[in-house]
């Protein structure tokens, strides 16, 4: 089956409608804006690179947490297709880190059953990091706990467009493009909507991250800055999650 069309990723089931209800107040999908990692290092006087390393901590504790939490599937965005625009150097130092850690994430995946996944597209991306995205997602393909979506050269509309073309790619016709028929299509096909979406640093936007899932999702920011995000700090999200009513238009 082509990459990005319909496929089961074969997590726990749960009924939707019993968490609608309030009974259970875990969400099934949490993404998260990692933003903050220039500023934290700034704050220290260091070079921004040195913000990336430490958010990549963050993201290990946070896998641990979101899987301990019972969290089904967790989004986090790494690289957005704008962050192309930053300094060459920099995009060099993200590349080099992220390269260094889809390899060192593997016990971590192993440890708590958690499947690897890529959100975005491949092309562009050097190819060792194309190749290592590939073998990450084969050798967790079998794990079962939670999804790991991790977003690099993501963008949102781009996502769409992709779907809306591959939609025409598949010939169908105009009463056969359904919401159903484009989510099927897009990067997260067969992941739920996103229930819970958190930015950290403050920033109160959501640069071109997961548009069409996000469509019901709870927003909740935070000053904190990403790498100061840990295993607490997630928590403090849930438990705001679990305090909010879920209306999606009724009343
Ligand atoms: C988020 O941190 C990581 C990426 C976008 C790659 P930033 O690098 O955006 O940090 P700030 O926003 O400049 O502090
Ligand atoms: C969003 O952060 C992208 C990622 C976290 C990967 P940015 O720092 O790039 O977003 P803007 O530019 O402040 O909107
Ligand atoms: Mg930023």
């Amino acid at each position: 089956m082509p990459f990005g069309h319909t496929r089961d990723f074969g997590t726990k089931r749960f009924d939707a409608r019993f968490r609608r209800g309030g009974l259970v107040s875990v969400p099934n999908h949490v993404a998260i804006i990692m933003d903050g990692n220039g500023r934290w290092a700034a704050q220290r006087g260091w070079a921004r690179i040195k913000g990336h390393k430490e958010g990549v901590r963050a993201v290990e504790d946070v896998l641990d947490a979101a899987a301990d939490a019972g969290i089904q599937h967790l989004s986090l965005y790494a690289f957005s297709t704008e962050n192309w625009k930053r300094p060459s150097l920099e995009v060099a130092g993200l590349m080099a880190l992220l390269r260094m850690y889809l390899r060192m994430f593997l016990p971590k995946l192993r440890e708590k059953g958690i499947r690897f996944h890529h959100l975005g597209s491949l092309e562009g991306l050097p190819e060792g990091i194309q190749r290592d995205i590939h073998s990450l997602e084969e050798t967790t393909a079998g794990y079962s706990n939670m999804v790991f979506h991790l977003a690099v050269n993501y963008g949102s509309r781009l996502e769409i467009v992709q779907a809306a073309r591959r939609c025409l790619e598949d010939g169908l016709r105009a009463e056969e493009m359904t919401e159903d028929a484009i989510a099927a299509r897009l990067w997260t096909a067969g992941t739920p909507d996103v229930d819970l979406l958190i930015r950290t640093s403050g920033e109160l936007r959501i640069s071109n991250f997961l548009l069409w899932q996000a469509a019901y999702a709870e927003f909740y920011i935070t000053d904190c800055l990403w790498p100061d995000f840990r295993g607490p700090e997630l928590r403090e999200a849930l438990a705001a999650f679990a305090s909010r009513e879920r209306r999606f238009g009724g009343i």
